[in-house]
């Protein structure tokens, strides 16, 4: 079929052969299928959607689009984490280096924030000489070293994906089920690790608004992993409001290392705990108490840390770092945001506080824009809380005092109150695998 037939074919709801989906792929990363037609197929496959075949069709093709990464000479079980994306999300920072504490290996290639999200990147770069640009040979060589690295996307991987992200996200196109499926697992896929641990966020500040959405894209996602010979699990996750009382770079990785320490919040530690929990026990810890134990004692016994403060010094940066925040990229400008009246929090949004967080400069709207590492907010409280008249709620970091005003007042006016204690939300909603 030519390329007419084929926007024809899923207009009408018609599903795709592996061939199709090859064709249709190989040639748009090869640029000989234009942009128009590539937006009107992939309007096309958003109303339509895909079956499950085919969107396990789409990922190989993505994944076929590049290079591969094979870790066969990395010793060990390897495991790779990936979030969906959401607000104060440092899970990575601190479940890497407690995977590695345990024995597995963890050699992960992370990305940048955009939007109310943040990016794992972006949080390391907030460490003073830290470098996640790093050559395939350094990459490898590290994890066998100390069984943990974080590096960028290579540029060879999944070049159809990048091409069709841009693509949709001029388009009205990145919401679908299939394609962000695909996407997600294609980088997944492209490297080839042994275990895979989803954690797919709910919420108004997630791509899934609610838990059926979610857990539905988490059956697609185990699936595609699992077809792909990987053993895969994946959390669904609230993500109504932010994760942790940290949101921006520095401030992230302050709160990474305190978790670390162990002085980390609950929610932030729960979430940590039932990820390694789930790697462990898919790396074959027959015992879920026992796997809860090994991530205890990593964390007490401080060999998690240590394995954090290798990977930075493997990495350049400076581990002085770790004993004294003040080295880290800090603002002129702070302010704390005071509560109004005596009331329970009952709302928290974690969409608008990210977008809050960004403006401050702890985020960026298009790839270009710079990032301000010291900028962000602490909450003090979170939802469900207790706050009495004229106690802080939050601060907030910035090196423009403008901005901290109209932080000030977008928080008070984002922020709903209550009365009557709130419900208490569960923050792990289901477990796929
Ligand atoms: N994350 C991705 O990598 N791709 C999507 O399409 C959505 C989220
Ligand atoms: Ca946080």
């Amino acid at each position: 079929m030519n390329i007419l037939q084929l926007i024809e074919k899923k207009k009408l709801g018609g599903a795709f052969s592996q061939e199709e989906i090859g064709q249709i792929v190989s040639s748009y990363s090869g640029g000989s299928l234009p942009d128009y037609q590539m937006a009107a197929l992939l309007m096309a496959i958003y109303f339509k959607g895909m079956t499950e075949k085919e969107t396990l069709d789409l990922t190989q093709a993505m994944v076929q689009s590049g290079d591969s990464l094979d870790l066969s000479d990395i010793k060990g079980v390897r495991v790779d984490k990936h979030s969906t994306g959401g607000v104060g999300d440092t899970t990575s920072l601190i479940l890497g280096p407690i995977l590695a504490a345990c024995g597995l290996v963890v050699a992960k290639m992370s990305g940048r924030g955009l939007g109310h999200t943040g990016g794992t990147l972006d949080k390391l770069d907030a460490i003073p000489g830290f470098s996640s640009d790093l050559s395939e040979e350094a990459f490898m060589d590290q994890a066998n070293a100390i069984g943990l690295v974080i590096g960028g996307q290579s540029a060879s991987l999944t070049p159809a994906d990048k091409k069709m992200y841009a693509l949709r996200d001029a388009t009205g196109t990145v919401n679908s089920m299939p394609l962000i499926a695909s996407s997600i697992m294609s980088k997944k896929i492209a490297i080839k690790n042994d275990i895979l641990v989803l954690d797919v966020k709910a919420g108004e500040g997630a791509f899934m608004e609610n838990k059926e959405a979610a857990e539905e894209l988490a059956q697609l996602l185990v699936k595609i992993g699992q077809g792909a010979g990987r053993k895969v699990a994946a959390l669904v996750t609230s993500m109504d409001q932010p994760l942790g009382q940290a949101i921006g770079n520095s401030l992230e990785v302050i709160e990474a290392i305190e978790c670390l320490k162990g002085r980390g919040p609950k929610d932030l530690y729960d979430l940590v705990l039932a990820l390694a929990q789930k790697a462990l026990v898919l790396a074959g810890e027959e015992d879920p108490d026992q796997a809860k134990k090994r991530v205890e004692e990593a964390l007490e016994k401080g060999l998690a840390l240590d394995k954090f403060r290798d990977m930075v010094i493997y990495q350049g940066g400076d581990p002085a770092c770790i004993g004294d925040y003040a080295l880290l990229p800090s603002c002129a400008y702070s302010l704390e945001v005071k509560a109004p009246r005596s009331a329970f929090i009952k709302r928290l949004p974690a969409l608008e506080i990210g977008e809050i967080a960004r403006d401050l400069g702890a985020g960026r709207l298009s790839l270009e824009d710079e990032l301000d590492l010291g900028a962000g907010l602490v909450l003090e409280k979170k939802q469900g809380d207790f706050v009495e008249k004229g106690q802080g709620l939050c601060r907030l970091y910035a090196n423009d005092e403008d901005k901290l005003q109209l932080a000030q007042a977008r928080f008070l006016e984002v922020l709903e109150f209550s009365d009557e204690a709130p419900k208490n939300q569960d923050l792990i909603l289901s477990i796929v695998e």
